[in-house]
């Protein structure tokens, strides 16, 4: 794991939206794993900015979400199809029909839409560079706590906690699932690089589980532990509950330096 600890949330967005842009610029049919909740709002700011700016082309962009709530359509305002519309697809020249949510509607086999969407998945050439967010509990996508590690996409049961978590989205009479699709961990690992984004105090606990804790169910997150490429990004606050913040400044400097001695290599 390469943790990158930033003074604040902006910095982070703005080193996340750097990861992106290298890849869509590097390659030419790029495939992107993107990811919903507030953390990930600034990034995709930074990356309409960009495009506005003349720096960034989607245009051969192909996406796929991480996880869509079931029991709303997408034509819901809470879906995260509209949320991905509203907050990224609809300001950029991405081709939406090469954007992709795991859906499930009523009627619809949860098992075939599960492998249809590990399917398209493969067909694009896998994930290139996955976006994560990570809930307080250690949830990645919607993996909750006792997920298997080794899991595919499929349906997930919310815990309490998530749920809570989440209701600030909802007004006090609307529907809140509590279900969802979502990939599995095993397809987030598939992922070339991933790229966790945590910000804020509430996130701390979860952070030092998922870099230093027991690599376990209870902690989904902890299974990036097993990725060859995960970049974990954080502000101070939620870096504050790690015993080696100083470790991981100074061997990101040591990064740095390599770097600019022989150039950034990323394997996508
Ligand atoms: C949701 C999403 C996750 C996200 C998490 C944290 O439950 N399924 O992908 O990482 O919430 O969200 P936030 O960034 O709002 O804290």
């Amino acid at each position: 794991m390469q943790v990158i600890i930033f003074d604040d949330a902006q910095q982070v967005a703005q080193s996340a939206a750097e990861w992106v842009a290298e890849l869509i610029n590097k390659k030419s049919n790029p495939v992107l794993g993107l990811a919903t909740g507030s953390t990930p709002i600034s990034l995709y700011q930074e990356l309409v900015n960009k495009h506005k700016a003349g720096e960034l082309s989607f245009s051969n962009t192909t996406s796929f979400n991480l996880d869509e709530y079931l029991g709303i359509d997408e034509t819901n305002e809470q879906s995260y199809r509209h949320f991905m519309n509203v907050n990224l697809f609809n300001h950029v020249d991405i081709d939406k029909s090469k954007t992709f949510v795991p859906t499930c509607n009523n009627g619809e086999n949860p098992r075939e839409q599960g492998l249809a969407y590990e399917d398209k998945i493969s067909q694009a050439g896998g994930v290139d560079l996955q976006i994560l967010g990570i809930g307080a509990n250690g949830h990645i996508g919607f993996n909750e706590p006792t997920s298997s590690l080794s899991s595919r996409t499929r349906i997930k049961t919310l815990t309490q906690q998530t749920i809570d978590d989440n209701s600030r989205m909802f007004a006090a009479d609307e529907f809140q699932p509590t279900l969802a699709m979502t990939m599995g961990i095993a397809t987030i690992l598939d992922a070339r690089y991933v790229l966790l984004m945590a910000t804020g105090k509430n996130k701390a606990k979860a952070v030092k589980d998922m870099v230093t804790g027991a690599l376990s169910a209870a902690c989904p997150a902890s299974a990036l532990q097993l990725h060859e490429n995960a970049i974990i990004l954080l502000d101070k606050e939620a870096a504050s509950e790690l015993e080696d913040q100083d470790y991981y400044i100074w061997a990101n400097k040591q990064n740095l330096k390599i770097n600019r001695e022989f150039g950034l290599y990323h394997n996508y």
